[in-house]
């Protein structure tokens, strides 16, 4: 029988990438949008309407998917988006709106399908956190606190899981060619003491981009994942993942003094 998976923002960037691949490959898909009938017509997968930071759309979104299907065996948690400004700048509630769409949503969502995830004592959770979920950068507080909360939560969901035979990993990539820069939204600055080093951060994050790779690698690593059958909890993608946690582990300073010069260094 078919597999089932449900990708979340499967409209744009990775999880459109994720779907069609998935889709290709012979798997049942479903994705989900909050805007599905902008897309439908040119998607061959099914697309249901979700938004992941509004609780009644949750709880529609999943009476819908059931009524549809009788088993669901994967969940790829991959909706989200980017705030960036430097911390003191951004307002708390540009902060707290991030927080809803990446941590609780993300949480919320997987908490409204886990019963029917048990019942089946089988299943896959994979969640498309960030590496910024596992070292700091700046300009990204909020974002880098709603993926750091991502990967505490789901290191904990992972051990009361295992009992019933769903798996829970996380896939944490580096910066990768999607639509995430244009979707973002960005604070306004104001704090005229940062304005040096804000240019010197709105250079450096535009070369980040610009030099970015093509999503791939991420694509491969949730297939691989899913073909696992006891995958690991972590799965940091991108050039120089590896040397860049092992500084951070063995030599703060060392990573730190490497970005303040990137940072500082850019024009
Ligand atoms: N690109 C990178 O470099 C990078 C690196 C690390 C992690 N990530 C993570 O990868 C995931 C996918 O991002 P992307 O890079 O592919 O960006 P993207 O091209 O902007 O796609 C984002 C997707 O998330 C959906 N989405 C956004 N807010 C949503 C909400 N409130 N409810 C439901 N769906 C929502 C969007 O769908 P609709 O607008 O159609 O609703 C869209 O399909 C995100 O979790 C992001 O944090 C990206």
């Amino acid at each position: 029988m078919k597999q089932t998976i449900l990708v979340t923002g499967a409209s744009s960037g990775f999880g459109l990438l994720i779907a069609n691949k998935l889709h290709e490959s012979g798997y049942h898909v479903i994705g989900t949008s909050r805007n599905p009938d902008k897309y439908k017509a040119t998607l061959p997968f099914k697309l249901l309407p979700l938004d992941i930071a509004d609780d009644h759309s949750i709880a529609s979104f999943a009476r819908q998917l059931f009524s549809e299907i009788n088993q669901l065996d994967v969940l790829i948690n991959n909706a989200g988006y980017l705030v960036t400004g430097l911390a003191e700048e951004t307002s708390v509630e540009l902060g707290k709106q991030q927080l809803e769409t990446n941590f609780w949503g993300t949480v919320k969502l997987t908490n409204e399908l886990l019963p029917y995830f048990r019942k089946q004592k089988q299943g896959k959770i994979i969640t498309i956190g960030s590496f910024l979920g596992l070292i700091g950068l700046p300009n990204v507080a909020y974002y880098s606190a709603s993926k750091h909360a991502l990967e505490g939560y789901f290191k904990s969901l992972r051990f009361e899981l295992n009992q019933f035979n769903i798996k829970v990993s996380m896939v944490e990539p580096m910066g990768f060619k999607t639509n995430i820069g244009e979707n973002a939204i960005a604070s306004n600055g104001g704090i005229s003491d940062y304005d040096v080093f804000r240019q010197k951060m709105d250079a450096y994050t535009k070369k980040e981009f610009d030099k970015a790779a093509g999503p791939e690698p991420v694509v491969n690593t949730v297939l691989k994942i899913m073909n696992e059958e006891d995958p690991k909890f972590s799965s940091p993608v991108g050039k120089g993942s590896s040397v860049i946690l092992t500084l951070q582990r063995f030599a703060y300073s060392v990573f730190e003094n490497t970005i303040l010069k990137r940072v500082n260094g850019a024009q």
